[in-house]
């Protein structure tokens, strides 16, 4: 499905925001999708052809909802794409290539600028596309902000990308997918080994047609609204400052620059946007996290759960919800999180009495079952590059806390009393 077909169906529900008056990309769209909790698509975008949609994945109903599924069975669903996860069906024309632009003139998509502290406009919701002899496909996100009519700047973190850049000595190939539906979008968040191939797993979430780029090898999602093609270069420029997840100010580095070689794109195209810091980057960073987490747990214990809560940014603090079987099983799993996420800080261990998506009950657990002397794991390691208080190098201590219950101790004594348990009022 494409993200067209996926906007008709939000908006046959009552589900989407139109915008007809003239909109401004500089500020803006971004306040508006800032402060709405809609899926809003802009119909009269200043200066530009384009249409412009935000806020697409802000929500775990959503996800549901493109999916087909119910919100609770999303750690499942996503879980079970990713083990039986299979190669897409290649298709001679995409509608991604309805108009080809061999002439480039990046000042004509309307990318936003959403922060007036920021370095210039940024791409937000580009997908880039690279593939290695050795290693396959690769899907991830990365920002992209133009820095002349035809050039990018982009920030590639040391995850699988800057690994193909290594083998490849620098310059690279790539295709950069705008406007996507969102089985694509939480595919491209996941980060499980650089052998995966994440567009195997869109298309186990939902069936996926791929096309071959019109000036180099790679293969695009075909309903993909627009792609730019071109190739990262070994020229290195500063990049920054943007806002990151943390809603905290990256600090600025010095980033690969691309050539881009030809843009194509739909008829009527819809430019999609994404806010730094709000909850749709939120989710599509925290959300293909959690079912990582999952599968590492569950190699040591009965996992039933998973979240990576907002107020962790969706990526520093998980919550991990068990069937605890042996006394050991809470520390295990502090263990068996952290390796999952290697970006997370801080993480909770709870019993499957709790609901770990209401924070006062994962407080409570804390509050009533857990002894910071006995149930406490601190760490050293690396930690996340966006943490503003880890060091330079990503060194940061991390923490677990056990909140089960004891083994050693009656269990009566920590069960709650739910309303109702103590028996029929008079
Ligand atoms: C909205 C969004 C924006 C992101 N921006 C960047 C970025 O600018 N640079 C980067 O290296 N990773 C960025 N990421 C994270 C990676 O895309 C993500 O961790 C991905 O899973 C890495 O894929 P890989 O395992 O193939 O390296 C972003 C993620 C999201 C969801």
């Amino acid at each position: 499905m494409s993200l067209r077909n996926f906007l008709n169906e939000l908006e046959k529900e009552g589900n989407l925001v139109k915008i007809q008056r003239e909109v401004n990309p500089k500020l803006e769209i971004a306040r508006i999708l800032k402060e709405s909790s809609k899926v809003v698509l802009f119909e009269n975008v200043r200066d530009s052809d384009y249409r412009i949609v935000g806020n697409v994945c802000n929500s775990r109903e959503n996800f549901a909802r493109a999916l087909g599924i119910k919100k609770e069975g999303l750690l499942r669903y996503i879980s079970d794409a990713i083990e039986n996860s299979k190669f897409p069906r290649i298709v001679e024309k995409g509608h991604c290539q309805d108009v080809v632009e061999s002439d480039v003139d990046l000042s004509r998509l309307p990318i936003l600028t959403h922060n007036s502290k920021e370095m210039g406009p940024y791409i937000t919701a580009g997908i880039f596309i690279a593939q290695d002899e050795k290693y396959g496909m690769n899907m991830s996100f990365h920002r992209a902000s133009p820095i002349s009519r035809d050039r990018l700047v982009a920030r590639v973190c040391q995850r699988d990308l800057y690994k193909y850049l290594e083998r490849s000595n620098g310059e690279l190939d790539i295709a950069i997918s705008i406007g996507n539906h969102p089985s694509v979008l939480l595919s491209a968040g996941i980060s499980l080994g650089i052998e995966i191939n994440e567009m195997e797993i869109a298309n186990s979430l939902y069936p996926l047609n791929i096309v071959k780029c019109k000036t180099n090898d790679l293969y695009v999602p075909a309903d993909s609204e627009i792609v730019l093609e071109g190739r990262i270069t070994k020229e290195k420029v500063d990049e920054g400052p943007f806002v990151d997840i943390t809603g905290t100010y990256d600090i600025v580095r010095k980033e690969p620059v691309i050539e881009v070689d030809c843009i194509t794109h739909r008829k009527n195209p819809i430019y999609q946007a994404l806010i730094p810091s709000f909850s749709e980057h939120k989710l599509l960073m925290g959300m293909p996290k959690e079912p990582v987490i999952y599968k590492e747990v569950n190699k040591v214990c009965n996992c039933k759960d998973v979240i990576l809560t907002r107020g962790g940014c969706s990526w520093l603090h998980a919550i991990v919800k068990i069937e605890k079987k042996k006394s050991e099983d809470g520390k295990n799993v502090i263990d068996a999180a952290f390796r999952g996420h290697k970006s997370l800080k801080h993480l909770v261990v709870v019993d499957d009495d709790i609901n770990i998506h209401n924070p006062e009950e994962v407080e409570w657990a804390i509050a009533t079952r857990f002894q910071a002397d006995r149930d406490m794991v601190i760490k050293k390691g690396k930690g996340s590059s966006l943490d503003p208080s880890a060091d330079e190098d990503r060194t940061t201590s991390k923490l677990g806390l056990d909140a089960t219950i004891p083994f050693n101790k009656p269990r009566e004594k920590f069960e709650r009393v739910r309303l109702g348990d103590e028996g029929d009022e008079e």
